[in-house]
């Protein structure tokens, strides 16, 4: 689990993975929802190295299924030093501490879609806004066709030794993992994703989540 990212754009005075959501760190609603939704072990958090005590205390009623790691500077660092530390599992999934109201429907679609033989799962929604690609000015050179587009979403559910070969070989930036399952020339399976799985990013989005949370 990703959480190290500094949450500059969620202005909340801290990490935005301890920022708070009806009164508990967003890392602890994400890490309880990957934990009661019956089909995860283990979690591997990722966090920046000054915040593992913080973890650590946000997380000490779960802490025997969980291990804390030391992320790094962008996401794919975060998520590559969560993947050293997990060593024996056959699948894993890559989920944002960001998305902590993620329903256990999508994570359990996700793992049973990779049990079911696909090596690469995406949870993604339909795109329901009008695409336009820009230039540098913000002028507009084409509208994309919207009925082929969908948002990704997390948690995205892996192959491990093809998790492994796409964060050996793939390189580079991505602001997901499928991407670099991608590069190496793998098929990436869509499931249905969920609008409780929306990444909470800015003070509009925490606000959305506390209106949201506790909702059926
Ligand atoms: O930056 P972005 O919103 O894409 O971050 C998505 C997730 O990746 C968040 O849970 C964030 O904490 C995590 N992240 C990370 N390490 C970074 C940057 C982001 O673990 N260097």
């Amino acid at each position: 689990m990703p959480a190290a990212g500094r949450g500059v754009r969620l202005g909340a005075g801290t990490p935005k993975a301890f920022a708070r959501l009806h009164g508990r760190p967003l890392l602890w609603h994400a890490v309880g929802g990957l934990l009661g939704s019956g089909c995860v072990d283990r979690v591997v958090v990722a966090v920046a190295g000054s915040d593992r005590v913080l973890a650590a205390t946000a997380l000490d009623d779960v802490t025997e299924r969980v291990r804390i790691v030391t992320g790094g500077t962008e996401r794919s660092d975060s998520v590559r030093a969560a993947l050293e530390a997990v060593t024996d599992a056959d699948i894993v999934l890559v989920h944002d501490a960001a998305r902590c109201l993620i329903p256990p429907s999508v994570i359990r679609s996700v793992v049973d879609a990779v049990r079911a033989g696909h090596r690469a799962v995406v949870p993604v929604l339909p795109c329901s806004d009008t695409v336009k690609q820009v230039d540098d000015h913000g002028t507009v050179i084409t509208t994309v066709d919207r009925a082929v587009l969908r948002v990704a979403q997390t948690p995205q559910g892996f192959d491990a030794d093809l998790l492994r070969r796409a964060y050996a070989t793939g390189g580079g930036h991505a602001t997901d993992d499928a991407e670099l399952v991608e590069r190496l020339g793998e098929a990436v399976t869509t499931v249905a994703g969920h609008p409780r799985a929306f990444k909470i990013t800015t003070p509009f989005d925490l606000a959305v989540a506390e209106a949201v949370a506790g909702a059926p």
